[in-house]
This record gives C-alpha cells, sequence and structure tokens, in this order.
C-alpha cells in the first residue's frame, strides 16, 4: 500500500508523505516509495520544481521510524543508514530540479535530515525541528550531523545534536536552517509562489547552479572548480542563448530547457 499522496499542478510536483497517525515517520517502505517518487518527477519533463510535505497537520516527519529499527544490529544499522543516504537523501540533494520542504509540523530525526536535503525549507508558525538521536542513545544516521552543520554551523549544530532539543520554526529561520516562516494555512501559497518564481528561470542553470553548490560540499570535490567547469557549460546550451539574447532584446526570455 502507498504511503505517499502524489499530485501535479501545472508544473509543480507535490509529494505528501501520508502516515499521519505515525506522525508520517519514515520507514523503509516509505524511504522507497519516496526515492522513487522523486526519480519520477525527476524525470517527467512536464515537472519543473519539487514539493515535499507530510500529512495532517501536526508532522512533516517525526522521524526515522523507531519500531522498525530499534533491534537492528550494527550491520543492519549500517545498511540502514547507507541504504537510506543512497536512496533518498543523497537523490533528492542532488535532484537537478528545485525540491523544496514544506515543514509544516514536527520535523525531528529522519524528518529533519530529509528537509536539510531538500534544496529550500519553508516551515510553518508551528513546525518544530530537531535530531532528538541522541536522546535514544544514537546519532543521526541520514546525514543530519553534516547538512545541519552546513546550513546552521557548526556551533549550532553541535548544540542542537547534544542537547536534543526542538526549536520553533522562528529560531530555525533565525539559524538559517529554514527559508521562510509562515501560517500553516499559507505554507503551500507560499511554496507555490516560491516554484513560479523558480520557472520563470532556465531549468539547465538552475540544474547547473544545484550540481555547483552540492560540489562545494563534497569533499571528493572541488566546489570552485566545480563552478567554473559548470558556468563555462553554460555556454553551450540553447537556454543561455536564449536568456542573454531576450535581456538584450528587452523581451522576456522562453526556456527550452536545452
Ligand atoms: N517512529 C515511529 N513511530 C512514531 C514516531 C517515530 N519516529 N514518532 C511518532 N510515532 C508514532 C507514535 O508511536 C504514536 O503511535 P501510536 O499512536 O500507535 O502509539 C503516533 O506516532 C503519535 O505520536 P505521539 O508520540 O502519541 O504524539 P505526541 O503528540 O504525544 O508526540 C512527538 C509527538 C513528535 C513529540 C513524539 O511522537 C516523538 O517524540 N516522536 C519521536 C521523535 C524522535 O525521536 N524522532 C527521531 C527518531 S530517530
Amino acid at each position: 500500500m502507498s504511503n505517499l499522496l502524489i499530485e501535479k499542478e501545472e508544473r509543480l510536483q507535490i509529494i505528501t508523505i501520508n502516515r499521519p497517525d505515525k506522525l508520517n515517520a519514515l520507514n523503509r517502505e516509505t524511504i522507497a516509495e519516496l526515492s522513487e517518487a522523486v526519480k519520477t518527477a525527476a524525470a517527467d519533463k512536464e515537472v519543473a520544481v519539487i514539493v515535499i510535505r507530510g500529512a495532517g497537520e501536526k508532522a512533516f516527519v517525526a522521524g526515522a521510524d523507531i519500531a522498525e529499527f530499534y533491534k537492528y544490529d550494527r550491520d543492519e544499522a549500517k545498511a540502514l543508514s547507507q541504504s537510506g543516504h543512497t536512496t533518498l537523501f543523497d537523490l533528492v540533494e542532488n535532484t537537478q530540479k528545485p525540491v523544496i520542504a514544506a515543514v509544516n509540523g514536527f520535523a525531528l530525526g529522519g524528518g529533519l535530515e530529509l528537509a536539510m536535503s531538500c534544496h529550500i525549507r519553508v516551515a510553518s508558525t508551528n513546525a518544530k525541528m530537531g535530531l532528538p538521536e541522541v536522546s535514544l542513545g544514537v546519532i543521526p544516521g541520514y546525514g543530519g550531523t553534516q547538512r545541519l552543520a552546513q546550513l546552521a554551523g557548526k556551533g549550532k549544530a553541535f548544540e542542537l545534536i547534544s542537547t536534543a532539543g526542538m526549536i520553533s520554526a522562528a529560531e530555525a529561520k533565525e539559524i538559517g536552517l529554514v527559508n521562510h516562516v509562515v501560517e500553516q494555512d499559507e505554507l503551500m501559497d507560499k511554496c507555490k509562489q516560491i516554484a513560479q518564481q523558480m520557472m520563470k528561470n532556465s531549468p539547465t542553470a538552475i540544474a547547473a547552479a544545484i550540481r555547483t553548490i552540492n560540489a562545494g560540499y563534497s569533499d571528493k570535490v572541488n566546489g570552485f572548480e566545480k563552478e567554473i567547469e559548470e558556468f563555462a557549460d553554460c555556454f553551450l546550451t540553447a537556454d543561455f542563448k536564449e536568456g542573454t539574447d531576450a535581456f538584450l532584446s528587452k523581451r522576456k526570455p522562453n526556456f527550452s530547457g536545452e
């Protein structure tokens, strides 16, 4: 049975994690389904932007499903973390279309890690965020130690992770963890507004920007060198010719995505 609801509104794909009675906790099945849904949206030429949200008004995602992993041994735990990284969290971060997390309530543990792997986070005023894993005797295993430090800085990451504390949406905005905070009933409108702004721009250039920004956080690639390469590659695209021509001709660009 599917744990997701998937809707398309024009060029926006909305993926809703739909286990509200478990506060949308991420079990293996949901992770696999999310992975497929993101891959499908990424491959769909009609889709320009993806939004991920949780069903109900209480939670985005309250974490990895504790009931599923609490009996795991070391090898099982390692496999869970490793496959989670590849199957979902790295996949989302490296999706070549913008992925927006609409954080509509609790985003804890794996839930915050999922939101952090998205390119942008918009939170509702009732959202609460944290990485409470150390309170369970474990550490974040889906990229949270790295991405929280990247977004909010090392000091805040140490504090949030080691206290296992929860912060409000307003505090999350203050430390750079979320981009915007709005009332819950305005959350989707705000995401759509950002998506529409993105849709005016070149999809090829946005994809290049995603690759380049991510490159700076990878220890395998030099971000500055990656920027030079990707910048130069943009000059080969029809979108670049269209964008510059439109600007110089004082007209709106019509990007083909080529
Ligand atoms: N994994 C599995 N089930 C979860 C879950 C998780 N991470 N988070 C919530 N649930 C389930 C609860 O077990 C409960 O199920 P039940 O009704 O069958 O008993 C249901 O979701 C509702 O949660 P509940 O705890 O009753 O809601 P609450 O409003 O009292 O508390 C939270 C909300 C978010 C504070 C609380 O659910 C919580 O602390 N969750 C775990 C957060 C966590 O540690 N996440 C990191 C995991 S690594």
